[in-house]
């Protein structure tokens, strides 16, 4: 596994060259009145070292002549590891993490400087951590006022977050392998969702079943918070409260991923709690999944990533004037972000370490970046009709038969040579596996 690490620290610092590269582990897990939050590791820090402590900076020099990766870490303290857990500490993050030196965290000052003098460059995200970012500013302008007499020295910052959303992009084997591993367990709780879903249950039964199986089957936990939404609550697109109890009729909107080992699953069924789908709701679950099965044909090596929302937005817009719910030219009524009514969210975004996973999409001259073989990819076209919903000028008036009905379909796609894999091929979604 160091192997793997280096090699990603490698093409680091082939980027960089001459630069030196400063990435900061996330603080220390949270206190909130004496107890505790989760410590959740920096994305970018865990992809290049694997290391899952707080309070540590890796250092990445390549022109160094001995430490081309340096790490400072917190050193072995018995009596704080009694309160908050086992630290690897100096001597054994050298030999458990391959790097070529490792010094205390408090020693940071003294020793990275060095570090930075003969690099011209200094590659660093300033980040929430305001202590450190200072320390940063204060090295560089140190090292720029004694440029004149040196000769060496960083000339400029640039942003190492930027550089680690090109390298993120495309998933490696370990990558995909932990993905697919997210993806099995949420995939898992999806099923046995729609098989525990009934009138009369509470939402939170479900999200509470759903979350058992992802603990249960090694997941850290979930990867986002839980959405189950049933009636109405599947319009409100962030609805988190998952406290009603469901009605025959209702539809169920599931959004539910869970983390295993940092890299996240994100998947959204929608289906009849009652077993059975209403005119109107089969109706737009129809429409809702050509979308998305056209969008889907969309991921592919060499498309520009704004193709696969363009093809779900024109399926959607085409359908909603065929029902009534807008009138006037499809183009133009895209053209004005008209269909933003019933569709007001994006197709997807990159997912890996993070749920909205790091890639740049756009080119400088605002053209879009195109998909990479490797690219994983959410597809999750929606319609979300309010209760509420009032018509903009110019646009009908909607028969209440379609008022509170929210429906997405939500996969996890990995961009092939051939084409593209849906990774969430395990949790059905035709319209016939949704009815029972
Ligand atoms: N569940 C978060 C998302 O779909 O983006
Ligand atoms: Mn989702
Ligand atoms: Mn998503």
């Amino acid at each position: 596994m160091v192997d793997l690490y280096a090699q990603r620290r490698q093409r680091v610092m082939d980027l960089i060259g001459g630069g030196t590269a400063v990435f900061a582990s996330a603080p220390t897990a949270v206190m909130h009145n004496d107890v505790e939050h989760p410590f959740r590791q920096d994305s970018n820090f865990y992809y290049l070292t694997g290391f899952n402590e707080p309070g540590a900076v890796a250092v990445l020099a390549p022109h160094h002549e001995e430490h081309r990766f340096v790490l400072f870490v917190r050193p072995k303290d018995l009596e704080k590891e009694i309160w908050s857990g086992y630290r690897v500490g100096v001597e054994q993050a050298k030999e458990r993490y391959g790097a070529d030196e490792v010094y205390p965290i408090a020693e940071l000052d003294e020793h990275l400087p060095k570090y930075l003098e003969k690099a011209d460059r200094l590659y660093y995200h300033f980040g929430h951590d305001q202590r450190l970012n200072d320390r940063m500013l204060r090295y560089w302008q140190r090292l720029l006022a004694t440029y004149p007499k040196r000769g060496t020295g960083p000339v400029a910052i640039e942003d190492a977050g930027l550089l680690m959303q090109t390298l993120r992009r495309v998933k490696d084997s370990t990558e995909l392998e932990r993905l697919r591993r997210a993806i099995a367990i949420a995939a898992k709780a999806h099923n046995h969702a729609r098989d525990i879903a009934a009138p009369g249950r509470y939402e939170y039964e479900i999200q509470a079943e759903m979350e058992h199986i992802f603990r249960l089957e090694g997941a850290m936990g979930t990867a986002y918070p839980s959405i189950v939404a049933s009636g109405e609550n599947a319009c409100i697109l962030h609805y988190i409260e998952n406290n009603r109890q469901m009605q025959a009729g209702d539809l169920l909107l599931i959004d539910a991923g869970c983390a295993y080992d940092y890299y996240n699953a994100d998947i959204t069924r929608t289906f009849p709690v009652g077993g059975q789908f209403t005119a109107e709701q089969r109706i737009l679950y129809e429409l809702v999944l050509e979308a998305q099965l056209k969008a889907i044909a969309a991921v592919q090596p060499g498309a520009p990533f704004n193709e696969f929302h363009d093809a779900a937005t024109r399926t959607l817009t085409e359908g909603m004037v065929e029902l009534g719910l807008l009138v006037g030219d499809v183009d133009t009524l895209i053209e004005e972000k008209k269909h933003k009514a019933f569709f007001m969210h994006g197709t997807g975004h990159f997912l890996g370490l993070d749920v909205h996973d790091a890639g740049i999409l756009r080119n400088p001259d605002k053209t879009w970046k195109p998909f990479e073989v490797g690219n994983v990819v959410t597809v999750e076209p929606g319609i979300y009709i309010s209760p509420h919903y009032e018509p903009a000028e110019g646009q009908p008036q909607i028969e209440d038969r379609w008022r509170g009905i929210g429906i997405r379909i939500e996969d996890d796609v990995l961009v092939t040579e051939a084409g593209c894999e849906v990774l969430t091929a395990a949790v059905p979604k035709d319209l016939s596996a949704m009815e029972r």
